[in-house]
């Protein structure tokens, strides 16, 4: 029997076996049982997580012979048909392509002619972003006069690419990423119904890579097992990969924050002497630096990417030595070179620079912070060092400072939060409810008084910004900069 890749093999044939997308399953199936599909359907989201299994379940529910509580048999001839892929209603368009494109063109024509084989004819057309202006119109055309026997299942993964016009005629729904576990006890199940001993953290270093996406994370399976064997354990998914340890990613970090070069240059040496490519090295640390900036913000709670627990007394560590506004620009700047790095062949050579850079940013802004700190410290003999109390007393002092010189401009501070600082800015945050607090405070004498008040404090000059706490979740800037970087999906901010 030829090799069924391990993705198409697990490719959910009933709605019962769909990972996730609780509300999208729920809501079709419901509305399969109660014979009320609409004509059009939009289903949007990263690759990967079930679009085009739930269209080819819709499709079967839709021509089954003896549907069950609004799930496919997958034995009638109509579902065996669906499944290898030989039933002539089910029509499959790939919009990326150009066979897509000369498919669309004569769509007008051949969605009248009648369902030859079951009761609907389905279009499943993928990723519709991709069609052309021509086809989108030739489309739109139909959408607008759909024939009964026929429904649209249209999928993307850009859903921002499409007409309004096309997407006001579609009921959409939005196909989530999965998350880790959701991914892991897949790959779990899989293993161990193909005799493959997955090892928990190689299942878990899987889960984390695949960005939510299941495909994803199968098909690295496949790969690992087609390179290793049915025994894998974490080393084997590094090493097909291509990934670095996060240990050795733990003890790059420590040679940058402590700015020895000539081991940073050494431990880069040796990655890339063991094969490892300079971009990924660079796309690895960044991720790296992304666990540590969420672990000074969220603690445990956080969600990460390549740390787990063997690398985690080296972040707590990590995170009482580098302030959150220097790893953000490490970040960055890592960022930005396993960009250049895609391009360039200097490869070695820019990887070394950007790590020299790196230490740098740890030498150069430490001063700043610490300097905040040692005030307030200094302000209570005997204090903690620790940043929230650093900043609780920094906030007390700048309210008896101004309550001293201002009562009502006291009332007006009080309802607000200092939320932290950062390159000589202080951020004070108001909630929703306070925009009269907040916009009294933006006025010059109000806002001067306590820049004067804190500029005393801390013995420099400092900006005052007034922001409002949104939305709870986001209230920290620093976290609203990671959003920046990440976008939103990647960053999961816990409750
Ligand atoms: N939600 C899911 N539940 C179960 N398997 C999934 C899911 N999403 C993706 N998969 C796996 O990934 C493969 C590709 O999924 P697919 O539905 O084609 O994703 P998309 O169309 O969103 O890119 C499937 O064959 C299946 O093995
Ligand atoms: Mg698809
Ligand atoms: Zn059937």
């Amino acid at each position: 029997m030829a090799y069924l890749a391990l993705y198409r093999a697990w490719r959910p044939q009933r709605f019962s076996e769909v990972v996730g997308q609780e509300k999208t399953v729920t809501a079709l199936r419901n509305a399969i049982k109660e014979g009320r599909l609409t004509h059009a359907y939009l289903f949007s989201g990263p690759r990967g997580t079930g679009k085009t299994s739930i269209a080819k379940i819709v499709a079967k529910a839709l021509n089954c012979e003896q549907l069950e509580e609004g799930e496919p048999c997958n034995s009638c001839s109509s579902c065996m048909d669906i499944n290898n892929g030989n039933f002539m209603d089910v029509i499959e368009i790939d919009a990326a392509s150009n066979r897509g494109i000369d498919e669309i063109r004569d769509l007008r024509e051949k969605v009248r002619v009648l369902p030859a084989q079951g009761k609907k004819k389905v279009y499943i057309i993928d990723e519709v972003h991709m069609l052309t202006t021509e086809a989108f119109n030739a489309l739109l055309k139909t959408l607008e006069e759909p024939p009964d026997s026929v429904i649209f299942i249209l999928a993307t993964t850009e859903p921002q690419k499409i007409p309004d016009t096309i997407r006001s005629r579609c009921q959409s729904y939005s196909f989530r990423r999965l998350t880790g576990p959701e991914i892991l006890n897949r790959l779990q199940q899989v293993a161990d119904n193909d005799g493959i001993e997955l090892d928990r953290e190689a299942g878990r270093l899987i889960a984390r890579r695949a960005n939510g996406g299941l495909r994803d994370a199968l098909s690295t399976l496949d790969q690992i097992y087609s390179y290793k064997g049915n025994i894998i354990g974490k080393e084997d998914v590094l090493d097909v990969l291509g990934l670095v340890d996060e240990l050795y990613l733990a003890r790059l970090m420590e040679k940058v924050l402590e700015q020895d070069t000539a081991d940073i240059i050494a431990m880069l040496a040796a990655a890339l002497g063991e094969g490892k490519e300079a971009q990924q090295l660079a796309r690895e640390v960044s991720l790296y630096l992304r666990d540590l900036l969420l672990y000074t913000v969220l603690g445990d709670e956080a969600d990460f990417i390549v740390v787990t627990e063997s690398a985690r007394p080296s972040l707590e560590q990590q995170k009482s030595r580098a302030e959150r506004g220097q790893i953000l620009q490490a970040l960055r700047l890592m960022m930005d070179t396993a960009d250049k790095l895609r391009f360039s062949e200097g490869n070695r050579f820019i990887l070394e620079i950007a790590f020299l850079q790196m230490a740098e940013i740890f030498t150069r802004v430490e001063a700043k912070p610490r300097q905040v700190q040692a005030e307030v410290r200094s302000a209570r003999p005997g204090g903690k060092s620790d940043k929230g109390d650093a900043r609780e007393m920094l906030w007390n002092r700048l309210l008896a400072g101004v309550k001293e010189q201002k009562v009502p401009t006291h009332a007006l501070l009080s309802q607000g939060k200092l939320l932290g600082a950062r390159d000589d800015v202080l951020y004070i945050g108001y909630k929703k409810g306070y925009r009269f607090h907040k916009e009294r405070m933006e006025e010059k004498p109000n806002r001067e008084l306590v820049e004067s008040v804190a500029r005393d404090i801390l013995k420099k000059d400092v900006q005052i910004e007034f922001i409002f706490l949104d939305d709870e979740q986001y209230n920290d800037i620093i976290v609203k900069k990671a959003i920046e970087y990440f976008g939103e999906d990647i960053v999961e901010i816990k409750d």
